[in-house]
């Protein structure tokens, strides 16, 4: 079974708790909780302050937050002082700094995900696999929702998936971008743990039967 995190960069920033509480309430297992620069990537979201609201108005909810940003390590106190259970960062956003940026987000007590862009090399995160909770595998540019899913995807998701078998690493893959129950179902067969979906669950008639779909995909099944 797949987990689903719904990204609420898609929903109307306006009602944010409401959209959100619906999207759990369909079944979302997670909320996966954008923040962007404008320097790390050509976009604004929003910060810890939406965060500790967001918090407030949903406490039981599991907060992923997806740092793209340029200075990681910096805000993740931040962030977990707001409600983040689990904490992202780009390997790209710091070079040379890969170990002290984990160590930081473990020390302000969250678990650790490293997140790589399409044009990464998968083998150079490798060595990070036992040192993170969760690889998440960028299916698109990351800066904004609604783009379209790259089909290098599944492949980059089944080397890292064998690489974690190979070592016996229990180490969760996510992906983020373009998915939906088309995209989901080749990333699930491609051995993929969680599912990030924005647009496709805010744009759907249904999210609680397209939730169910992407939960009944999983690895073992394909
Ligand atoms: C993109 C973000 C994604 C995005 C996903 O930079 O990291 O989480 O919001 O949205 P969809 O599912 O619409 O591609
Ligand atoms: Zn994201």
């Amino acid at each position: 079974m797949s987990k689903v995190a719904a990204s609420i960069l898609s929903a109307d920033l306006a009602n944010l708790a409401a959209d959100s509480g619906c999207l759990l309430n369909a079944g979302a297992d997670i909320l996966h909780f954008d923040v962007m620069d404008g320097h790390f990537v050509p976009n604004i979201s929003y910060g810890a302050p939406v965060l500790t609201c967001l918090k407030q108005a949903l406490p039981d909810a599991y907060y992923e937050v997806h740092l793209m940003i340029s200075e990681p390590a910096r805000y993740a106190a931040d962030f977990a002082k707001a409600g983040a259970d689990l904490i992202t960062f780009h390997y790209e956003a710091v070079p040379g700094r890969v170990g002290e940026t984990i160590d930081t987000i473990r020390a302000v007590g969250c678990k650790v995900g490293i997140s790589i862009k399409p044009g990464t090399p998968v083998e150079e995160i490798f060595d990070w696999l036992d040192k993170v909770d969760l690889v998440l595998v960028m299916s698109v540019e990351p800066g904004f929702g609604g783009q379209s899913f790259m089909p290098a995807a599944p492949e980059r998701i089944a080397a890292l998936r064998r690489e974690c078998d190979r070592r016996a690493l229990h180490t969760l893959l996510e992906v983020d971008g373009g998915i939906n129950t088309v995209t989901g179902a080749q990333c699930a067969a491609a051995g993929v743990d969680w599912l990030v979906a924005g647009n496709f669950l805010f744009k759907a008639k249904d999210p609680e039967a397209e939730i169910r779909t992407l939960h009944g995909l999983s690895y073992q099944t394909m």
